[in-house]
């Protein structure tokens, strides 16, 4: 079966050939970030005429890169949420109009679902049950996973995600967005012994995450540093070190609570925020020293982008899932709340 899959979530058109025989075929992305970079973060509007531009022509561009012609896909899986309202119109209305005028089934895919199957388009795909963490810009949160569509929330952020804690930490420090990445890059020149940030929420019971607090101290501790004159670039590099090694360790310590919990052995980390080389470091470190192992998607799987949907889309569509003719989005919509993969109904509810 070849599944076209189009992401359009937020700020990236990612487009993406999945055949359930042959594997990957073909994926591209389009990077907004340039677009949105002057307002220093998404401006929703903005996002969805970008969507109107791109997303034709590189769908037009992995059928050439794949080889293949229309009328050999199969079936088409889209983004149906969360995320911006736009931006998921602009992807679904294209997708199932361009699946109606194909005559093959269309699906609308949850797009945390995607980043959780990210894992699974590498050559040693993890076997379920495992834990996931899941740690996008939108979203943190620990899941046990006990096959497609079988999924139980163990806990996730009560305030802001991983992903947007690092971009509002990255903002405080004059980087640009989105500033996960820039951090991370910065903390590699920091010093580890210099500040110790508070790890939130790791003396208390439970699997949930709250990064709102740390979120002042970095504030504070920037102010204090400012009190002495402007920051100089040590300063700056010590306290992306810092927050970054607080977010690292409170994740790794859930991690490791949330494996013992469920009895399990396999940790699946997706999201943008898995993009990142000291938390992948730390929990292989933590985890490994356990006999657990850790499965994380290639850094371009890491964020957003088609194949995650174009593979997700395709497991479900093989399964005998589809969605009506009407287009519908979720902006919000619950992970949990998605049928088993055995159960063939639209995805898209
Ligand atoms: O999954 P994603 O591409 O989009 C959402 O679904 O939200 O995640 C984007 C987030 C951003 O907050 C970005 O700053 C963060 O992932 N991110 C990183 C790294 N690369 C991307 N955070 C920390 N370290 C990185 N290397
Ligand atoms: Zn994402």
């Amino acid at each position: 079966m070849n599944v076209l899959g189009i992401e359009t979530s937020c700020d990236e058109t990612g487009v993406a050939l999945y055949s359930t025989t042959r594997g990957l075929l073909a994926h591209t992305l389009y990077s907004q970030i340039a677009v949105h970079r002057e307002y220093g973060g998404v401006v929703p509007e903005l996002a969805s005429r970008d969507h109107v531009r791109k997303t034709l022509p590189l769908v037009e561009q992995v059928l050439a890169d794949a080889g293949l012609d229309a009328t050999e896909l199969d079936a088409v899986a889209y983004t149906a949420g969360p995320g911006l309202v736009g931006a998921l119109m602009v992807g679904a209305t294209l997708a199932r109009s361009l699946a109606m005028g194909w005559g093959i089934p269309a699906l609308g895919v949850h797009h945390m679902e995607g980043h959780l199957l990210a894992p699974m388009l590498a050559d040693d795909a993890p076997e379920f049950p495992f834990v996931a963490l899941l740690v996008s810009g939108g979203h943190s949160q620990l899941v046990r996973v006990d096959g497609i569509g079988q999924y139980r929330m163990l806990g996730e952020s009560l305030d802001d995600a991983a992903g947007e804690a690092f971009d509002k930490a990255a903002k405080m420090l004059g980087l640009p967005y989105p500033g996960g990445p820039h951090i991370a890059r910065l903390a590699e020149d920091g010093n580890a012994d210099r500040f110790t940030f508070p790890r939130p929420m790791v003396n208390r019971p439970g699997l949930d995450f709250s990064f709102s607090g740390l979120k002042t101290h970095t504030l504070t501790t920037i102010r204090q540093l400012e009190a002495d004159g402007e920051l100089s670039d040590q300063d700056r590099a010590d306290v992306a070190r810092a927050f970054e090694e607080a977010v690292v360790s409170t994740l790794v310590i859930k991690c490791r609570r949330a494996l013992e919990q469920e009895h399990l052995s396999r940790l699946v980390m997706a999201g943008g925020v898995s993009a990142n080389r000291n938390l992948r470091a730390q929990l292989q470190k933590a985890l490994g020293a356990r006999g657990a192992q850790v499965y994380y998607p290639a850094m371009e799987f890491c964020t957003d982008n088609g194949a995650m949907i174009a593979y997700a889309g395709a497991q479900r569509l093989a399964a005998g899932q589809c969605d009506g003719v009407e287009v519908q989005v979720r902006p919000r919509w619950p992970m949990t709340e998605l049928p088993p993969l055995t159960e063939a109904s639209g995805a898209a509810g």
